[in-house]
């Protein structure tokens, strides 16, 4: 079985439950107060781990409580942490988080995660990548170390998938260095030019993203599903009915299984069909990496 290494962040989520966003200079009562480990990164690291991939995280934290969290938090999912460095001048990422009608608001203050270095990521690799492994990779770290590790995982024969989120523009010279690209509607839009609102639309866009020397194209359209376009295969995926109570960390839930799929050899149609489940089971629980669901539940 082939690894899933993930380089990424890690942040504490303090999320709240609001009726509506306060006004500027307004004060509001919320309520449902929780801190739990997050960040992207992180998230689809614990994602993978929970659908049986066997998972190495690489980032930063900063030498602080929430950085022991995290640690302990991904450690508690079997996911290998000692690579993921501890910065003595930043704190760790923290995301403020306000939930209102099963959707979400979220502010990230990156902290450390902005620290992670090209050399830091190298060293990694040198011990734990083997040709075939995953190397997936999201936009919440410092932006020059991303292409730098996408690219030298390109170099050493991983299988190379992003989450460009939050929403950036990559570097057109990264774009055949990606064997997978995960996109929401906003990412699509903003990688394209061309918002996916139906099924034309959306084989457009992927087809742009071949075009420039992307692999495969995965586009996310929330509780409609997803729509996966890999060389001629073309597939469509709408999620069980499921009622949201907080979407926090659903799309990474989604990539977290698509690659635990691949690294497991499991066809296409497969780790779709798990993403989908998947990341609709994350929307039913309050949280980030608690809500995702394990392997057994999915089943
Ligand atoms: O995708 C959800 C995540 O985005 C949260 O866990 C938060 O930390 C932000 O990174
Ligand atoms: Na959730």
């Amino acid at each position: 079985m082939s690894k899933v290494i993930v380089f990424g962040s890690l942040n504490m989520d303090l999320s709240i439950e609001s009726d509506h966003m306060p006004n500027l200079g307004e004060t509001i009562i919320g309520r449902g107060f929780i801190t739990n480990p997050g960040g992207k990164g992180a998230n689809q690291a614990v994602a993978a781990a929970k659908m049986g991939a066997a998972v190495c995280m690489l980032g930063a934290v900063g030498a602080d409580a929430f950085g022991d969290q995290m640690i302990a938090g991904l450690a508690e999912h079997g996911v290998t942490c000692e690579y993921i460095t501890r910065s003595e001048s930043c704190p760790t990422g923290v995301a403020i988080i306000t939930r209102v009608c099963g959707d979400n608001f979220i502010t990230i203050d990156a902290g450390a995660n902005a620290s992670t270095r090209i050399d830091a990521v190298r060293r990694a690799l040198d011990e734990v990548a083997e040709p075939g492994d995953v190397f997936l990779a999201q936009l919440e770290c410092d932006y020059e170390t991303t292409w730098a590790a996408l690219a030298e995982a390109c170099k050493r024969g991983l299988y190379v998938a992003i989450n460009p989120a939050p929403a950036h523009e990559i570097p057109e010279a990264v774009l055949p260095c990606l064997d997978l690209v995960v996109v929401n509607e906003g990412e699509c839009e903003m990688m394209t030019g061309i918002y996916p609102a139906d099924a034309t639309s959306a084989r457009a866009a992927a087809d742009k993203l071949k075009e420039s020397g992307v692999g495969c194209v995965a586009i996310t359209l929330g509780a409609r599903g997803s729509m996966v376009f890999c060389s001629n295969e073309t597939i469509e995926s709408v999620p069980p009915k499921t009622r949201a109570i907080d979407t926090t960390c659903a799309g990474d839930t989604y990539i977290g299984a698509m690659v635990a799929g691949y690294a497991r050899g499991l066809s296409l149609a497969d780790s779709v069909a798990l993403a989908t489940k998947a990341s609709a089971m994350a929307t039913t629980k309050v949280g980030a990496q608690q809500s995702i669901p394990t392997l057994a539940e999915v089943e």
